[in-house]
């Protein structure tokens, strides 16, 4: 890189905060200190000023505040917004991570502006374009000068679509990094005996945890109920910890969704969590029941089998040893899967890998050094 070095870091929602925290403490480290630029896409406390507060990482030197809208509405502002901000600290490089709308619209910024671009998180296809993330996945790198990956089917996806291979960088991933970085503060957490105190002193129930916000799933109220209605015939055997997303809490509400407690059903519902919190939660969960790619890479590495309610996913490593399987909203499937790794008729195996040892953010700053 150019002598004088100023490096412009977006972050936009929850999940990038979690990847650019450990890439902040490496860069420090190896004296590429990062700017942090939020774009606002994520602006509710818990969805982001207290990942920043947790993650011990500095506040951003610009909040672009663009807050929520449309996609078209939302990426065009970002841009917008995002532009002066370029002109004004004029960087040697932008870096991008993950695959939200804040990524691809500043992904097009630095591409305009010819500013070297790279992104994190690089390589990972669904293949299901009826996602607005595997959209911003194929453009962002389209773009990218420098991809760094987090496993072997990113790089075989990048190469399919001609990029050449000096420019990609099979690192790992920085998911591992953070469970790495923040693994003694995650012991710490109460969170666990805050959610079960009312239980006796006789130890943890064995307890699964649910995450969902997919528009796919929580947009249309009948595969919000279908959907909801597995969990709560999983919750009658043991209970599901759920920490709510703001959209679908919205979703729940106009879906009149049961939010009680009925019957034997014991469906624990949480404001959302900080990142402690939520790894405290999934590290001692027997299952994990997810729409989210980030929550699968984060069971997978952790050894939590997971359901994934979707078709399809952007991360294959985590399908291996029966580690996560892909149910969609099948009501039936959902309940017969989860009751039999409840029941230790299915135990998932995690096999080991590099990719996942805690150390990519070290490895994206030794390529940039
Ligand atoms: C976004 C990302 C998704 C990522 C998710 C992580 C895109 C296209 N989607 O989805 O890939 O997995 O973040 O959480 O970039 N809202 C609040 N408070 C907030 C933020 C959002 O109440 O701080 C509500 C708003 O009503 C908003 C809705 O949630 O309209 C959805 O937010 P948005 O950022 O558009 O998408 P997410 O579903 O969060």
């Amino acid at each position: 890189m150019a002598k004088r070095q100023r490096i412009l870091a977006v972050v936009g929602a929850r999940p990038n905060i979690v990847k650019m925290a450990p890439i902040y403490h490496a860069f420090k480290r190896h004296g590429l200190p990062l700017e942090i630029v939020h774009t606002g896409q994520h602006y509710d406390y818990r969805m982001s000023g207290l990942f920043f507060r947790q993650l011990n990482i500095p506040p951003p030197v610009v909040n672009l505040a663009v807050g929520s809208g449309t996609h078209a509405w939302q990426t065009a502002e970002i841009m917008h917004r995002f532009e002066p901000v370029v002109v004004g600290r004029k960087p040697s490089l932008i870096l991008v991570v993950g695959d939200v709308n804040s990524t691809v619209a500043c992904a097009l910024v630095a591409a305009k502006m010819g500013i070297r671009l790279a992104h994190v998180e690089a390589g990972l296809r669904s293949f299901d374009r009826s996602m607005p993330e595997e959209i911003n996945r194929v453009l962002t790198d389209v773009l990218t000068d420098d991809l760094f990956v987090t496993e072997p089917a990113g790089v075989r996806n990048l190469k399919k679509e001609g990029v050449s291979s000096g420019r990609i960088h099979l690192v790992g991933d920085v998911l591992a990094d953070a469970l790495r970085l923040y693994g003694k503060a995650v012991k710490r957490s109460d969170v666990l005996r805050d959610l079960f105190k009312e239980r006796p002193k006789t130890g943890l129930p064995a307890y699964c945890v649910l995450t969902l916000h997919r528009p796919a799933n929580v947009d249309d109220p009948r595969t919000l109920r279908r959907i909801m209605r597995a969990v709560q015939r999983i919750a009658e055997i043991a209970p599901v910890v759920f920490p709510v997303h703001p959209r679908t809490q919205q979703r729940l509400q106009s879906a009149s969704t049961a939010r009680g407690r009925g019957g034997e059903s014991q469906l624990l519902f949480t404001a959302p969590l900080g990142y402690i919190d939520f790894i405290g939660v999934l590290s001692g969960a027997k299952l994990l029941l997810t729409d989210s790619g980030g929550a699968q890479q984060e069971a997978f590495i952790l050894g939590v089998p997971c359901l994934t309610l979707r078709d399809t996913t952007e991360r294959p490593l985590t399908l291996v040893g029966g580690m996560n399987r892909l149910l969609g909203s099948d009501e039936q499937r959902i309940v017969q899967e989860g009751l039999a790794i409840l029941a230790r008729r299915r135990v998932p195996q995690r096999r080991d890998y590099w990719y996942i040892d805690g150390h990519a953010a070290d490895r994206v700053a030794q390529v940039l050094r």
